[in-house]
């Protein structure tokens, strides 16, 4: 196992739970609910300081995760996780939250053992997600390549990486994509990107790829085929102007499979809104039709008051109408305060729709997730063919001329190959047998045509007359 001395053997952030704090990696202080703190609990770090009172690292060293600390009031440690991170990073740019990083990584197909590209890195949030997806243990062979261009965001994630100890797993690239592509020079301690035609210059071959950059349809060209499986693609971006040109940019290199979707989170606020019931609420179309009726003559009554005072004329029908609402809201008040909705009981529940039912009448946006408004386009480019198989595709498509077929996976052809040759001997064999009882019929039609002339029956007649009676004995026995 390739550890250095101060990193643990396995990152908590791709193998929690540890049992205690530790002060390799930093631990996640929990201040309130939206309030997490990252923090390195080295014997040296400066005390905690929080509105709940102060905290000595002392405290905080070597006791159980999930720990509850007490000092004015309280926090708790936690081990550290790729989302507890996310929430609490410093920020250097724009970062990508859980709820897009989970989905982005879920549709790229990322398992353990692959390889993926970032670009760009920013703030390390999703790197931290993509490394625990490609993680297949500490001798597996997962890999994130993160392209940062920004000299010091590359150099802050490349120490907060090895402070995490996950610098074994990520290789952080400093270089432009859209400039210079993914290749890079292995040899190099930092490594940069380097131009394609650089003999020392390495294409990663990656499973998948995740560009969080203001210009992705500049780096899509850079992006190669690969011979062993294909490659798919998510691109993030917060404006539709962006989502354009990259689909631009895909349709014009072999890219299938392109399809842009926006997450986004709603809250639905749901009421019980009782069916049978007169309520002071607006319960039904009619009711809140009353309601702004009621609301519209108090206006129109305060106005003609306005007018009355102030010596303008106000004409009889106007004067008329303003005593019958007066009895009207007189009435009103005789009758008693109007009915107010009932709070639903378990019955309520229950019975449902026959009293009364929950309907969600308005919807909000989430405010408890963190997100930010982003287009997630995705494309996948098929594994690359050599020039006998392209040959081959274009051969069937030409044989199966009319019918839909499959040119972009590979195995497909011999598999079907083999059944379409099982179908054609079977109708090869269906067709002999239909000539061979076609020429029996004629041949018995000759003989009996021939009996009824009167002549004498043919000799390889009566030879096979004697064979199939000899058959029909056999069956029966
Ligand atoms: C929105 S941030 C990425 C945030 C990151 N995905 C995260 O989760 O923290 C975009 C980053 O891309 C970098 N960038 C922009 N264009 C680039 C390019 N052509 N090559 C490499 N990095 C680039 C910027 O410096 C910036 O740090």
């Amino acid at each position: 196992m390739s550890t250095t001395e101060s990193q643990p053997a396995v990152s908590p952030f791709l193998a929690p739970p540890i049992l205690t704090t530790e002060s390799t990696t930093p631990s996640i202080i929990h201040i309130k609910r939206d309030q997490l703190l990252a923090k390195p609990l080295s014997a040296s770090a400066e005390p905690l300081t929080t509105r709940f009172g102060s905290f000595p690292v002392s405290s905080l060293l070597n006791i159980p995760y999930g720990s509850q600390e007490e000092s004015k009031g309280f926090v708790y440690i936690l081990a550290p996780t790729p989302e507890l991170w996310t929430t609490s990073l410093p920020h250097r740019t724009q970062v990508v939250y859980t709820p897009d990083s989970s989905y982005v990584l879920s549709r790229l197909r990322v398992r353990p053992g692959q390889t993926i590209i970032e670009a760009g890195a920013g703030s390390g949030s999703f790197t931290h997600a993509a490394v625990r997806a490609i993680y297949g243990g500490p001798e597996g062979k997962g890999k994130v390549l993160s392209f940062e261009f920004h000299a010091q965001r590359a150099e802050r994630l490349r120490e907060e990486l090895k402070d995490h100890g996950l610098s074994q797993h990520v290789k952080l690239i400093e270089g432009d994509v859209c400039e210079d592509g993914f290749t890079f020079n292995p040899s190099l301690d930092k490594p940069h990107t380097t131009k394609p035609t650089d003999p020392d210059s390495v294409y990663p071959d990656p499973h998948a790829i995740f560009l969080d950059l203001p210009s992705p349809h500049l780096a899509i060209p850079n992006i190669r085929e690969s011979t062993k499986h294909a490659v798919h693609l998510c691109c993030f971006s917060p404006c539709v102007e962006q989502v354009t040109k990259t689909h631009t940019a895909l349709h014009a290199g072999r890219w299938q499979s392109v399809e842009t979707v926006e997450l986004s989170h709603r809250r639905l606020e749901v009421y019980y809104t009782p069916k049978d019931t007169v309520s002071g609420d607006c319960g039904s179309f009619n009711e809140a039709l009353d309601k702004l009726k009621v609301l519209a003559r108090g206006r129109r009554e305060r106005i003609e008051k306005g007018r009355w005072a102030s010596g303008q004329e106000v004409d009889d029908t106007e004067i008329d109408q303003m005593v019958e609402d007066k009895k009207a809201k007189s009435r009103a008040k005789q009758e008693g305060p109007q009915q107010r909705r009932p709070k639903p009981t378990l019955n309520d529940l229950k019975l449902g729709p026959k009293t009364g039912e929950f309907i969600p009448v308005i919807s909000r946006y989430e405010p408890e997730l963190k997100t930010h408004t982003s287009y997630l386009t995705f494309a996948t480019l098929p594994i690359k063919w050599d020039e006998e198989e392209e040959k081959e595709c274009k051969e069937k498509v030409e044989r199966e001329k009319g019918g839909y077929v499959q040119v972009f996976r590979k195995g497909w052809t011999k598999e079907q190959e083999t059944l379409n040759e099982n179908k054609k001997a079977k109708q090869k064999m269906m067709e002999e047998k239909r000539l061979k009882k076609q020429e029996e019929k004629r041949k018995r039609k000759e003989r009996s045509q021939g009996q009824a002339q009167g002549g004498e029956p043919e000799e390889y007649g009566v030879a096979e007359a004697k064979e199939e009676i000899k058959e029909e004995v056999k069956s029966e026995q």
